[in-house]
């Protein structure tokens, strides 16, 4: 499973980047306004940063307003992909632009229905939501894994990103449901690293280190 980052936040982007565990961002209207920049330049910027995809959200909510918005975003870079709502006329807009080539991330998605339709119109990306099914008392990672055994049996090509991710043990629950791609928040991401056994672990080396260096540099004198 591939990990994306879900962040708006270009310090936050450059410096999980850095590390080599991302290879795709995602953001959407919300991440967006935390930022408070100007929305096509920071996409543009990010797209220079991270060399895979990086989605961008399409506000319009008519068929010909989000085609028209997906064209002038996919003309920033080559990795751009467009986030497009769960709706009618999104699926609509969704058939078209995969036949033009467009990659399309389609978001909102909170049920396996929902992610069989997105597939019917080609788009490249599906993301279902976790940690908002979580909220209303179903179980997100449920509803993943049965998209992601439904997908199998067909042969479906769209990757499944795991969204709303809440917890470290939501991206293990999505790997083993078997998503493509989980995208993490930049504290989820840190909390992956931690584990207070591994800090232990390199105070023991680094103290037992120093040990030997010490013996060493006396019996030398
Ligand atoms: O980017 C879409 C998704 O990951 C949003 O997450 O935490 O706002 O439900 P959240």
């Amino acid at each position: 499973m591939k990990l994306f980052i879900d962040t708006a936040n270009i310090d936050q982007i450059k410096e999980m980047y850095s590390l080599g565990i991302i290879s795709g961002v995602t953001t959407n209207p919300t991440l967006c306004s935390k930022e408070g920049k100007d929305f096509k330049s920071s996409i543009a910027e990010i797209a220079a940063i991270v060399d895979g995809p990086i989605s961008a959200e399409a506000i319009s909510m008519t068929r010909e307003g989000i085609i028209q918005e997906a064209r002038e975003l996919a003309a920033i870079a080559p990795n751009i992909v467009i986030k497009i709502p769960m709706m009618e006329e999104g699926l609509a807009a969704t058939s078209v632009l995969s036949k033009e080539g467009i990659k399309v991330n389609m978001t909102l998605v909170f049920s396996v229905n929902q992610a069989l339709l997105a597939a019917q119109v080609g788009a490249a990306y599906v993301s279902p939501f976790v940690g908002r099914l979580d909220d209303i008392g179903h179980s997100g990672i449920e509803i993943l894994d049965n998209i992601v055994t439904i997908y199998d049996i067909y042969d479906i090509k769209t990757e499944i990103i795991s969204a709303s991710i809440r917890n470290p043990l939501h991206v293990v629950q999505s790997a083993l449901a078997g998503a493509h791609i989980a995208t993490v928040p930049y504290d989820i991401l840190k909390a992956m690293v931690k584990h207070p056994l591994t800090d232990i672990g390199i105070e023991r080396f680094l103290k037992d280190w120093k040990k030997l260096q010490e013996t060493t540099s006396s019996i030398r004198k």
